[in-house]
């Protein structure tokens, strides 16, 4: 059986390791944020961890919303991609954030998986850049 709920900051290194960091050490695993009692992590999972995301109260200055999320760490172990429970694990995300109307979400998406959100509805904001050591990102948003 497949569930989400809340993990911890240090649980999501299962998954950020392999997927987002693979190589690198595991201090490289943890996010500026990540222990603040207003940012949620939440994992996907069976009987092991598949998948993570991890949401932040943060604000990005190319937007004016006033209640804004960021997405990092969004990833699904390597076996599991393509199933549909990046999807999941997305959708549940949007409606813990919904609590309160017109919240925008954004976040910096790696190029190779644009795609992916704009299936979500996610639209790019702006040109593409390029963050150290990871590749082209865009800036994606939506307002759920
Ligand atoms: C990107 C990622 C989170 C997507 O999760 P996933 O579980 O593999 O995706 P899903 O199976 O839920 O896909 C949902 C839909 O998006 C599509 N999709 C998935 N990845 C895609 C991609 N990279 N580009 C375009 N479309 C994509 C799927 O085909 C599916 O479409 P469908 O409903 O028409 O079949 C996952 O593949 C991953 O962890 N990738 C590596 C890390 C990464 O890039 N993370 C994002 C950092 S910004």
């Amino acid at each position: 059986m497949i569930t989400i709920k809340e993990i911890t900051a240090t649980d999501t290194y299962a998954v950020r390791q392999p997927v987002l960091r693979n190589g690198k050490p595991i201090e490289n695993c943890h996010f500026t944020g990540d222990d603040l009692p207003t940012t949620k992590h939440f994992g996907i999972q069976t009987d092991i961890l598949i998948g993570v995301i991890s949401l932040f109260e943060n604000k990005n200055e190319l937007f004016t919303n006033e209640v804004q999320f960021q997405i990092r760490g969004m990833a699904i172990l390597e076996d599991f991609q393509g199933l549909g429970l990046g999807e999941k694990l997305i959708s549940y995300s949007e409606k813990y954030i919904t609590s309160e109307k017109n919240t925008l979400i954004w976040f910096n998406a790696r190029v190779l998986a644009v795609g992916f959100y704009e299936k979500m509805n996610y639209q790019k904001k702006g040109n593409s850049f390029e963050i150290q050591d990871i590749g082209t990102h865009y800036v994606m948003y939506k307002i759920v």
